[in-house]
């Protein structure tokens, strides 16, 4: 699909997270950079941040959520987020966001949150148990999706790259702004669009699950050169003969590679797997030394970001107030229009 980006606005929230692999580097964090690259080109807007209110409700270590949005900052800037040009911004920092919360509510149906997935999930995973429905669920998971909205309607977002997961609450998020909408008879919010990658894009792990650090089978992103090789040597592999003319689409190594090589080493390895001749060992040495190449500017800038945090403090400051200047008109026409109000000077 060809995206018509000019003078959009593209928003990408990322929850604060323990580590970053490689599948999350190509599967999310590369096309979103990328994207937002795109859009500013066309002389729209990137809108970046960090979704820490989202996290308290899994994340109630105060001293680990400073630690995951910490790195997870560093993390983007050094893949290649430019603050000077993407609204880089922690979500927590913006106040905007929580008044249209608070507002948004009004206009969203339970019956949406009812239906909407992790909640679900929470609620069959308890009846499952024999527990009530409920036990254990609180406001800020029941409520997430409608967060996510603000996040979203706050700025007049048009197009919002998720996962395949994420796409149902960009709905909810373009029915609850329908919903404004048709009440007051305008256009008050603009209404989203998901962008998502296609599944071709999803990297195996290194045991041929899905890639996830509770199975411990990832190719870590911000990685040593050591630790990347290691985890390369470590993926799992079949006992048939070296000479053996193999088809490449049922071999791990292949899957992995084609989302991560560039397109001359995965051209080679299909060939080498095709052809046989060419063993597994060759294969991850190859492998492991075109992702060392790739990744190790990544490593290199996260470390200099990591030593040098309080100009990333400063950074995320100037994106905060960037972030609610381009808020605080969208909120400011939403409020007159339901206060019947002039917020000129509010
Ligand atoms: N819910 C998203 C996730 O789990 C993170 C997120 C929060 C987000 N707010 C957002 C994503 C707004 C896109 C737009 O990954």
């Amino acid at each position: 699909m060809q995206l018509q980006l000019q003078h959009k606005i593209v928003l990408t929230g990322v929850k604060p997270t323990g580590t970053l692999h490689i599948g999350n580097y190509y599967g999310a964090i590369k096309p979103a950079i990328d994207l937002g690259h795109a859009v500013l080109a066309q002389g729209g807007q990137h809108v970046m941040f960090i979704a820490d209110y989202h996290a308290v409700n899994y994340l109630k270590d105060p001293v680990q959520m400073q630690e995951c949005s910490e790195r997870i900052a560093c993390a983007y800037l050094a893949c290649g987020v430019d603050p000077s040009k993407t609204i880089f911004y922690r979500q927590s920092d913006v106040p905007e966001v929580f008044e249209m919360t608070t507002l948004l509510t009004n206009f969203t149906p339970k019956g949406f949150m009812n239906k909407a997935h992790a909640y679900k999930a929470a609620v069959d995973k308890n009846l499952a148990k024999g527990e009530p429905q409920d036990a254990g669920i609180n406001m800020g998971l029941y409520n997430y999706p409608i967060l996510m909205a603000a996040d979203i309607l706050t700025y007049g977002s048009d197009y919002v790259p998720v996962g395949k997961d994420q796409v149902q609450h960009v709905e909810i998020t373009a029915d609850i702004a329908g919903a404004v909408n048709a009440c007051y008879g305008q256009q008050i919010l603009k209404i989203p669009q998901a962008i998502t990658s296609d599944d071709t894009a999803i990297i195996p792990g290194t045991d041929g699950r899905k890639m996830s650090k509770s199975y411990g089978n990832v190719i870590p992103l911000i990685a040593s050169a050591e630790e990347i090789r290691k985890a390369v040597m470590g993926i799992k592999t079949d006992c048939q003969d070296i000479n053996a003319q193999k088809n490449p689409d049922e071999i791990l190594l292949y899957q992995i590679a084609r989302g991560v090589c560039p397109e001359a080493v995965v051209m080679e390895i299909k060939e080498g797997l095709t052809q046989g001749g060419m063993g597994y060992g060759t294969i991850k040495k190859m492998m492991a030394e075109s992702i060392v190449k790739e990744l190790a500017p990544i490593y290199d800038a996260y470390q200099g970001y990591k030593a040098n945090y309080s100009k990333v403090e400063e950074m995320l400051q100037e994106g905060a107030k960037r972030a609610r200047a381009l808020a605080r008109p969208v909120l400011d026409s939403f409020k007159a229009i339901v206060l019947n109000k002039s917020m000129k000077g509010k």
